[in-house]
């Protein structure tokens, strides 16, 4: 038989999208969500992945910048893929070296648009909404050293009209964020074509 492949989640905030992954993938054939790493205490991230029972480790800058830590805890729960969902700390190089083309994050507008340092979450949708532009969307990717900058897996559009607040954006982006994420993540797993033979 073969063996499932093995998710941690990495998140910093409200854990939204870590949710809808956590539900995909209940009894799912061939993937499973086994741990998640969040860097911020009081994050609703980890009370959401104690409802799933799902083993959570809140670390601090250094100890995320101490490869042993971080990678001997993910060899512990035998992880195979990482996913970031709403994570803002730079990947540092040990990780994509450790895993890679094994780690995806999701980003909320169109890359390479409203991408970069800095670029996060409500920010994003505050550019978007001063820039004019009548679209956003969402972009999942691969996870490369630099922000926001690696293959491209998954676009998705919406549109953005004039009266919209920033908030309102981002209710639309969320949407997509949570029908789209988690079926990508099923297809770049499956389908490994994005794997370690190119
Ligand atoms: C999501 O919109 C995600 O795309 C964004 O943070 C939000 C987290 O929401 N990520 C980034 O901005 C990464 N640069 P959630 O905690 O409710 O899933």
């Amino acid at each position: 038989m073969h063996k499932k492949s093995r998710i941690a989640i990495f998140a910093s905030g409200t854990g939204s999208n870590a949710e809808e992954i956590f539900n995909y993938f209940r009894n799912h054939h061939s993937i499973e969500v086994v741990c998640l790493l969040c860097n911020k205490p009081e994050a609703q991230v980890l009370a959401r992945a104690q409802q799933w029972a799902i083993p959570a480790r809140v670390v601090d800058r250094n100890e995320f910048k101490e490869p042993k830590v971080v990678l001997d805890w993910l060899a512990d729960k035998q992880v195979t893929h990482i996913v970031l969902a709403g994570f803002l700390w730079l990947v540092p190089e040990y990780l994509i070296d450790a895993f890679p083309n094994r780690i995806v994050n999701i980003h909320p507008a169109l890359l390479p648009k409203y991408g970069g340092r800095g670029m996060y979450g409500s920010k994003v949708h505050e550019a978007v909404k001063q820039s004019g532009d009548r679209e956003t969307g969402i972009t999942i990717h691969l996870v490369n050293e630099k922000y926001d900058e690696g293959r491209v897996l998954f676009q998705a559009k919406c549109e953005v009209d004039q009266s919209d607040s920033p908030e309102e954006i981002a209710n639309k982006v969320h949407q997509l964020e949570h029908t789209s994420y988690p079926r990508v993540i099923e297809n770049w797993i499956e389908n490994d074509s994005w794997g370690a033979h190119e």
